[in-house]
């Protein structure tokens, strides 16, 4: 007994040595980086909120950082210089997605455009870029939008008249939510199915920590229930994407206002514009629904969230407010609504925009990358199928780029300053950069600044009775995007 069990102490203490020895040696040619637990890495040291403990590690060991996630080797970026780096001098490395098991369940595996990789994925994203988001397209549904937005304000002038409180959080996701359903599948709502509460149900559980993605060998034992969750989900949304999808089959619209789905059909049956021939023939239902799942996860919430936390900050700044006002009042006047036209004019509300998307980028770390090959950056071993994080939070708030006043609101530092949030500055990173970043900005910029632009132009806001602004609580929670914890309540008063 006493032997056996000497024995097992020995092998144990045999097998911690040889990790050690064999981890130290693997780690030689990496970025430095915390060298965590075997088996599970520095999975469990990486909290509540990620990027906030990926920046506070990387201010120790750097801007090109690694650390193991469970046994997949990772590299936290967090530099505006490295950052280039990664998404730009060795894009080609690094343009692919690893492979989710929340994405193989709910968003049907290889057929979208968020999670493929290779041939298909670029066959699917040139489509998506030229045809499906395209600026006339996008255009096309301006009336829509115009609509859309007026009946909110409708509803939030009622509140005003009668001095309530507003759940703007609310409000803004039902908006955008509608706005994108109807551009999507060309109505916003129907009561044969919750396709809002579907998402969202897929939203929260592809939000979740999967432990089975860093620790394959769990994957079996679910231990997390996740798998079985993904499953029941995705049945329930696939059921509504096939009704969806048969209905518009047989009522294919082939006029100027078709929707996304009509536009997609279109190229399944092979009658759509030559320059997507290659992809007509790949593109099935199953593509079909991935990328609609796939626009709906990647539009909603970003855009939702990013006014959520811009109208936040200029209530805790009312001078910035009011020089949106101002500006509004001088471009627009106070006798017609603010049109898409405007918007380009509205400068100091665009220096607002980029301000908000700096503190708050909606994606902090971006999506996933990984390195498809080995490869050599400054002098580090970055190992084939990595996983390549880029902490676009951190980077906005690098005191290096931003000054001594990095974390502070402040607008007005846009004016002096050419960095842009299109993805050409690696300074600023709301919508990633290179190959995989956002082909839906023009799309997103559009509905945050019309919405913003709407709710600063015909209202004044206030807090609740009793509230001021230093109540509000900046507290984030971290998933798909990083919303505010907490909803945003208002009271409106009707500008006149
Ligand atoms: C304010 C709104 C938005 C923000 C902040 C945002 C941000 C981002 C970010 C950070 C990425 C990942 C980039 C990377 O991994 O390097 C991304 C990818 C993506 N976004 Fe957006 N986005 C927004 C709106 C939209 C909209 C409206 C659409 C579509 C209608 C869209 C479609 C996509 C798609 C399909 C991808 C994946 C692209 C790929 O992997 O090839 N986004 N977005």
């Amino acid at each position: 007994m006493i032997t056996s069990l000497a024995f097992s102490i020995l092998f144990l203490i045999l097998g911690v040595a040889f990790w050690w020895i064999l981890d130290t040696r693997q780690r030689r040619l990496l970025p430095p980086g915390p060298r965590g637990l075997p088996i599970v890495g520095s999975l469990l040291n990486l909290g509540s909120l990620p990027h906030r403990t990926f920046h506070e590690l990387s201010n120790k060991y750097g801007p090109i950082m690694s650390l193991r996630m469970g046994s997949v080797p990772a590299i936290v970026v967090s530099s505006p210089e490295a950052a280039q780096l990664f998404l730009k001098t060795h894009d080609s490395v690094f343009a692919v997605r690893p492979q989710m098991e929340a994405v193989t369940h709910m968003s049907y595996g290889n057929n979208g455009i968020s999670f493929t990789n290779g041939t298909y994925w670029r066959l699917v994203r040139k489509f998506v870029v030229q045809e499906l988001l395209a600026p006339a397209k996008v255009n096309s549904f301006r009336g829509m939008r115009r609509e859309e937005v007026g009946l909110v304000v409708e509803e939030i002038k009622k509140a005003a008249a009668a001095g309530e409180v507003v759940n703007v959080s609310a409000n803004l996701g039902d908006l955008i939510e509608n706005m994108t359903f109807r551009f999507l599948l060309g109505r916003s709502k129907d009561d044969r199915f919750d396709l809002k509460g579907i998402m969202t149900e897929a939203f929260t559980l592809a939000g979740q920590f999967n432990l089975a993605d860093f620790v394959p060998s769990l994957k079996p034992l679910d231990i997390q229930g996740l798998t079985r969750r993904y499953k029941e989900t995705s049945k329930k949304l696939d059921a509504m994407l096939e009704l969806i999808i048969d209905e518009h089959e047989q009522n294919l619209n082939n006029g100027n206002n078709r929707d996304i789905v009509d536009e997609m059909i279109s190229l399944s049956r092979n009658n759509s514009s030559v320059n997507h021939q290659e992809l007509a023939k790949l593109i099935d239902k199953a593509s079909i629904k991935s990328i609609m799942v796939d626009i709906i996860t990647a539009s909603i919430d970003t855009s939702f969230t990013s006014i959520e936390w811009i109208l936040t900050e200029l209530m805790r700044h009312p001078s910035a407010m009011k020089k949106c006002q101002e500006e509004l009042t001088s471009v627009v006047g106070l006798d017609r609504m603010v049109e898409e036209t405007d918007l380009p004019k509205l400068e100091y509300l665009y220096m607002v925009v980029k301000e908000g998307l700096r503190l708050h980028p909606i994606v902090p770390l971006l999506g996933p990358h990984e390195s498809k090959e080995d490869i050599v950056i400054k002098g580090y071993h970055i190992p084939k199928k990595s996983r390549i994080i880029v902490n676009a939070w951190a980077i906005g708030r690098d005191s290096k780029v931003w000054g001594d006043k990095a974390l502070e609101f402040i607008p007005e530092r846009f004016a002096e300053s050419k960095i842009d949030l299109r993805g050409r500055d690696f300074e600023l990173l709301p919508f990633g950069s290179g190959r995989r970043g956002c082909p839906g900005m023009q799309l997103g910029l559009l509905s945050v600044e019309l919405v913003l632009a709407h709710l600063l132009h015909c209202f004044d806001w206030e807090l609740p009775a009793g509230k001021s602004a230093k109540d509000l609580d900046m507290t984030e929670q971290f998933g798909l995007t990083i919303p505010r914890i907490e909803q945003l309540l208002l009271v409106p008063k009707i500008r006149t």
